[in-house]
């Protein structure tokens, strides 16, 4: 199967009420669990690299490339996606790799600035055939302190979608980058009342740290896109850690990334099967 388009899986989900699952990749193993998530769980699903693992591996290409090929042996659509990208450059060479979609954060600027510079990026990847995310109201915690107390205004967030032309719009609610636990308190009115007034579909950002009904909650009110990353490497390390703590001698990384990967599989065709049938928790 090819790479799927980010806009078609999302107003899919959009129009049937359910969610998206949106993973980040930061080694192949992670490309691989993902995918093998969403084949077990039989939806689509995005693979996401952001800025910050491709200055881990100093070079967008390998990882890259690595993720498409994944990506188009699947069995269900994958959309390969730019995370958090701030330089326009990286966003270049994302398309230039054929990624499917990109988010371009402009999110630090100021409400002017980030129009000018998204609807910038949005022009050229559309010249292309790729999709834009943007963001506007920074989620907190990108930094890797917890800030939660940010929030987008509706009117705000339609101006925006309106003035660049983007495809999914992250907005700020409640969730905080990088939380190991899994605590969250969304504002589900705000959801509402952004969902109304905004034409595209919606992104949750940094939610690791929020609890699987209030995932579904967020859905039922008007989230599309739901963005999970540090979750999945709790999964993946603990699993590691148990390995390597239970044998001292083992040294063979098979020994243990592969039931890392293993473990991130199944949890992420748990969360994809929760985010396809958001159901009301309490009946
Ligand atoms: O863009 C990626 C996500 O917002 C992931 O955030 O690590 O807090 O789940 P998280
Ligand atoms: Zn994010």
């Amino acid at each position: 199967m090819s790479t799927a388009r980010l806009t078609e899986i999302l107003a899919a989900a959009r129009g049937a009420g359910v969610g998206v699952g949106a993973f980040n990749v930061i080694s192949i193993e992670h490309a691989e669990a993902l995918t093998a998530g969403a084949e077990q769980a039989g939806t689509p699903v995005v693979l996401q690299i952001s800025e910050n693992a491709v200055k881990y591996h100093q070079a967008l290409r390998p990882i890259g490339l690595a993720t498409l090929a994944i990506a188009e042996a699947a069995s269900v659509p994958v959309v390969v996606h730019l995370d958090h990208a701030t330089r326009p450059e990286l966003v270049s060479e994302a398309v230039e790799l054929g990624f499917g979609s990109v988010m371009f954060d402009a999110s630090v600027l100021d409400y002017d600035a980030n129009v000018a510079a998204t609807a910038a990026v949005v022009a050229q990847c559309h010249a292309a055939g790729v999709d834009v995310e943007a963001e506007i109201g920074e989620v907190g915690g990108k930094d890797g302190v917890h800030a939660p107390g940010a929030r987008t205004r509706p009117d705000e967030a339609a101006a925006f979608a309106a003035a660049t032309g983007v495809d999914a719009l992250a907005v700020a609610v409640g969730s905080s980058h990088a939380m190991t636990e899994r605590t969250s308190k969304l504002d589900l009115d705000l959801i509402g009342e952004i969902s109304a007034a905004v034409p595209v579909p919606l992104v949750l950002h940094g939610s690791s740290g929020v609890p699987d009904d209030e995932i579904a909650r967020a859905v039922r009110a008007g989230m599309t896109k739901i963005n999970i990353a540090t979750h999945l490497n709790v999964v993946f390390t603990d699993e590691v850690r148990a390995r390597l703590g239970a044998d001292a001698q083992l040294v063979d990384t098979r020994k243990y990334l592969g039931p890392a990967r293993d473990a991130v599989a199944a949890e992420v065709a748990r969360l994809l099967t929760l985010l396809r049938a958001p159901a009301d928790p309490l009946g």
